[in-house]
């Protein structure tokens, strides 16, 4: 499978936007891109729902079905979502909307839900049965990450602990992005920027402010391998 799978630091960092940004530059270079989210909730507050933006940049015509299986109201934890909803996620449909979304391209680009360790479901806590995180449906994917992360204050910390998390769990962090990037950044996130690729040992790119309507006034952004 090539692809990305995209991660953040934790909810509305921008990885909705670097999803699309990174799925509109593959489809104007003539890819044919899916994507694919494992859970929306929100859906409650209104507004472009995820799997609609990311749908939209990629020029795919896949159903919200395929997109993302698990859709609820509510914005909270999807676990939660799903349990008000009176259901649990299946980690087995996880993995085969995704497989079933990537045979719909030639490129797959999958959106987490909120940070790293986000539960899907949590097993039963105290006992053997683990919970299944989005984590462990990347590393299910094996699919190369990118960290989205804000270009401000603290956002060291969070970045690097990502990147700590996502090489712990064996795989391949390919970028950071730090979204939306100023138009004047000033020292803090010049420094901050440097200080993410120097300590994390890691590439980190710049997305700026984006006229989320016209993705044909969007810049590219290229990430290794896809
Ligand atoms: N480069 C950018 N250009 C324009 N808007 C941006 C940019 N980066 C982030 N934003 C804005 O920041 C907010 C959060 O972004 P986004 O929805 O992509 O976050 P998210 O991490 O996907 O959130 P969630 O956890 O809900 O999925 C949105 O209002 C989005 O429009
Ligand atoms: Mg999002």
């Amino acid at each position: 499978m090539s692809g990305v799978f995209v991660t953040g630091t934790g909810t509305e960092v921008g990885k909705t936007v670097v999803a699309a940004a990174i799925a509109r530059t593959a489809a104007a270079s003539g890819r044919r891109v899916a994507v694919f989210k494992p859970a929306v909730s929100g859906l409650d507050e209104g507004g472009e729902p995820d799997h609609a933006l990311l749908r939209r940049a990629a020029g795919s015509s896949q159903p919200d079905e395929e997109i993302a299986p698990y859709r609820y109201g509510p914005a909270v934890s999807p676990h939660l979502a799903a349990e008000l909803a009176g259901e649990t996620i299946d980690p087995r449909r996880l993995r085969a909307g995704a497989g079933a979304a990537a045979a719909a391209g030639d490129t797959l680009i999958v959106e987490g839900v909120g940070g790293f360790l986000v539960p899907l479901t949590l097993g039963s806590i105290g006992s053997r049965a683990a919970g299944y995180l989005i984590r462990d449906l990347a590393r299910d994917l094996a699919l190369p990450i990118v960290i989205a992360a804000s270009a401000g204050l603290g956002t060291i910390n969070h970045t690097l602990l990502t990147v700590e998390a996502v090489r712990a769990a064996g795989l391949e962090v390919a970028a950071v992005v730090l979204t939306p990037w100023p138009d004047e950044p000033g020292e803090l996130e010049r420094s901050n920027r440097e200080t993410i690729a120097g300590l994390g040992e890691v590439r980190v790119d710049a997305l700026p402010s984006l006229h989320l309507d016209e993705p044909a006034s969007w810049p590219a952004l290229e990430v290794d391998g896809l």
